[in-house]
């Protein structure tokens, strides 16, 4: 007997469900992933959403009030007041910490009662009591807070991304009501670039996207990468990777032709830096930045950058197309993005009803090493990731490349070895040999990279 699954017509003959794959997908405070993304730096909003008032949050399941100080400090506290529970969304923001609007109780940014005017002078109560807080730091735009057990909390790591000459990190922040986990795997997911971005619906991205590519999956020192290959034309392959830094972090290569006449390694140019945090089961935020570089003057690279394509389809600031749900429904039934395919999976997606194949490779990579890192912080090891460098800045392998290679007239055989340079010349980034951005040759050079 055929399974049921696998004949015509068999919508109601399905297996129901099992559910959720909640290991992957819940997160509230003592759930084992919410246990483990608390392990890192998460961030929460950006510095510009803090003005004159408190702002109202939640972040993986939790409500909180987020404010900046009138000394300038950020702080993040439990958004009812330890008094009677009211909001600290009303509350007054003051010198130092936040004033609760019910009867004045005041709290530094670290939870700390510093006054309780309607109490006796004698009270022990900001002895005794504490409203609950988490550590904050900004960054670039950005407010980060640490939630997990103090004795746990890791230095705030640095990456390479941040110092990048000539580039403006612009924060950027965007909402989408689905489970964090569909929307951060997508960037394991390479194939999508071709189908949903080139091929179906006309050209979001670059030409150089429209061949299906090589594949291939790796662990890196901060996580996992892919390595994509397309033949291009003129005896050119165009590479790109991206990397996921464990445990939600991702480092977006750009996405720029491939056109010029020059080979160009490691090109790290307009690309985007996000993390993808749990708001709740049900909604995360995308909190980033997106790289602003002003590349046409670059002696010897303008050719290789088609800024007006990218600069139109982008105003400062703002997500790449597709990435928001901001169109009208119809404009994104005839053009969807990456929003529509992860947010359409539903609230929450049902792993058990997918069928993964040879091209998930990335998303089940992903996966596992999230529940590798889930299950090291519920056995009591710290997760990949987690340790510090000591102030070191962390070294990331994201990049676009174009590399000379002539074309087999076997499309097996040119897949293979442009699959095998393309992995030659990961290795070299990843042992630390190629510098980024600066290394490029003329076509009449040798071949920087041997197949
Ligand atoms: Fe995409």
């Amino acid at each position: 007997m055929p399974s049921p699954l696998r004949g015509p017509y068999a919508a109601y003959k399905r297996q129901a469900s099992n559910g959720e794959d909640a290991e992957l997908t819940h997160v509230e405070r003592g759930s084992p992933c919410g246990e483990y993304l608390r392990r890192f730096w998460q961030p929460v909003a950006l510095s510009a959403d803090l003005k004159d008032l408190p702002v109202r949050i939640r972040i993986m399941g939790e409500d909180l009030v987020l404010f900046r100080d009138l000394r300038g400090r950020t702080g993040l506290l439990e958004l009812h007041c330890c008094h009677r529970r009211s909001s600290l969304e009303f509350g007054k923001i003051c010198e130092s910490g936040i004033r609760c609007a019910y009867h004045g109780w005041q709290y530094d940014v670290d939870g700390r009662i510093l006054d309780t005017p309607g109490e006796p002078v004698r009270s022990k109560i900001k002895e005794n009591v504490f409203q609950g807080a988490y550590p904050t730091r900004e960054f670039e735009g950005i407010v980060f807070a640490y939630m997990g057990p103090p004795d746990r909390m890791p230095e705030f790591p640095l990456y390479d991304l941040y110092e990048k000459p000539g580039t403006r990190l612009v924060p950027v922040k965007v909402h989408s009501p689905c489970n964090w986990l569909q929307v951060r795997e997508n960037e394991m997911d390479p194939m999508h670039i071709t189908f949903l971005h080139t091929r179906i619906f006309g050209t979001q991205f670059a030409e150089v996207f429209r061949p299906v590519p090589t594949l291939e999956f790796i662990e890196t020192p901060v996580g996992m990468m892919y390595i994509t290959t397309r033949r291009w034309k003129d005896g050119k392959v165009y590479i790109r990777s991206n990397d996921m830094v464990l445990p939600n972090l991702a480092r977006v290569a750009g996405i720029e032709d491939a056109e010029g006449d020059k080979e160009i390694l490691f090109d790290r140019r307009n690309g985007g830096t996000n993390w993808i945090v749990p708001i709740d089961n049900e909604n995360c935020w995308t909190i980033g930045w997106d790289d602003e570089e002003k590349l046409v003057g670059v002696p010897g690279l303008d050719a290789y950058i088609d800024r007006s394509v990218r600069e139109n389809a982008r105003p400062t600031g703002a997500f790449d197309v597709g990435q928001t749900g901001e169109p009208s429904y119809e404009q994104r039934q005839r053009a969807p993005g990456d929003w529509d395919v992860w947010v359409s999976q539903g609230r929450i997606t049902r792993h058990d009803q997918e069928n993964l194949a040879h091209s998930d490779g990335g998303v089940a990579m992903y996966r596992k090493l999230v529940r590798r890192g889930i299950r090291a912080v519920a056995e009591g090891r710290d997760p990949k990731g987690w340790a510090g460098t000591n102030g070191q800045v962390r070294r990331t392998y994201s990049h676009n490349s174009v590399v000379f290679l002539p074309e087999e007239s076997d499309p097996e055989t040119d897949a293979r070895q442009r699959a095998e340079m393309a992995r030659k010349l990961t290795d070299r980034i990843l042992q630390g040999e190629i510098r980024p951005y600066v290394e490029q040759r003329t076509s009449d050079a040798r071949p920087t990279v041997d197949a």
